[in-house]
């Protein structure tokens, strides 16, 4: 059984996802046992108390470096055996301290068509462009922002006006992409 931990600042719908995709087997012989979340009032960490799952919530303020917060985490998840690690919305460019102990093992998932529209706000971003082709990308984690190697994409037209039905239409693309993304890694 290979053990996940999700990473996540906001309200966790991919964190729900692949904790049900592991359940359901969408995702094979694997379990999610750490959510870890950098914002307390979060609802994913509601999620996480709902699904049962084990979380390690912080303040990254009331830690005097990046490196601290981050030597914290990667001492949890080598206590759990974490075999590999899903950025589902952590709004934070992940460190050295992580990068060295869990590089090539961290992944992280984009509501764009990568290198296009990188960063916080994606879909609007699109969305205000113009484009008539969303997407979503997995790619593998460095220091850049949504940067590192792209493992899969997948594209999806939209020429309507209709903000929220295109979001709608992404977040469904994401989780789809996401558990099926990580079944093919871990197998
Ligand atoms: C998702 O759309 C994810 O792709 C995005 O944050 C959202 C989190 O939603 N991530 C980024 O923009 C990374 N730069 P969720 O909390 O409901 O899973």
């Amino acid at each position: 059984m290979r053990r996940l931990a999700v990473f996540a600042s906001g309200n966790g719908a991919n964190f729900e996802a692949i904790v049900e995709g592991c359940r359901s087997g969408v995702i094979g012989n694997a379990e999610v046992v750490l959510c870890v979340c950098d914002k307390p009032e979060a609802y994913v960490v509601e999620r996480a108390e709902r699904l049962g799952v084990g979380k390690l919530v912080f303040t990254p303020k009331d830690y005097a470096s990046k490196s601290d917060y981050e030597k914290e985490i990667a001492d949890v998840m080598d206590s759990l055996g974490i075999d590999l690690v899903c950025l589902a919305g952590y709004m934070r460019i992940v460190g050295e301290e992580l990068l060295g102990r869990y590089g090539g093992r961290i992944i992280n998932i984009h509501p764009s068509l990568l290198p296009a529209f990188p960063g916080v706000g994606a879909i609007r971003a699109a969305f205000e462009y113009g484009v008539k082709v969303y997407g979503v990308t997995i790619h593998e984690v460095d220091s850049s922002l949504d940067g590192g190697k792209i493992l899969s994409q997948v594209a999806i037209p939209y020429e309507g006006a209709d903000f929220e039905e295109l979001k709608t239409e992404i977040h469904k693309a994401e989780h789809k992409l996401y558990t099926e993304t990580i079944n093919k890694i871990l197998a």
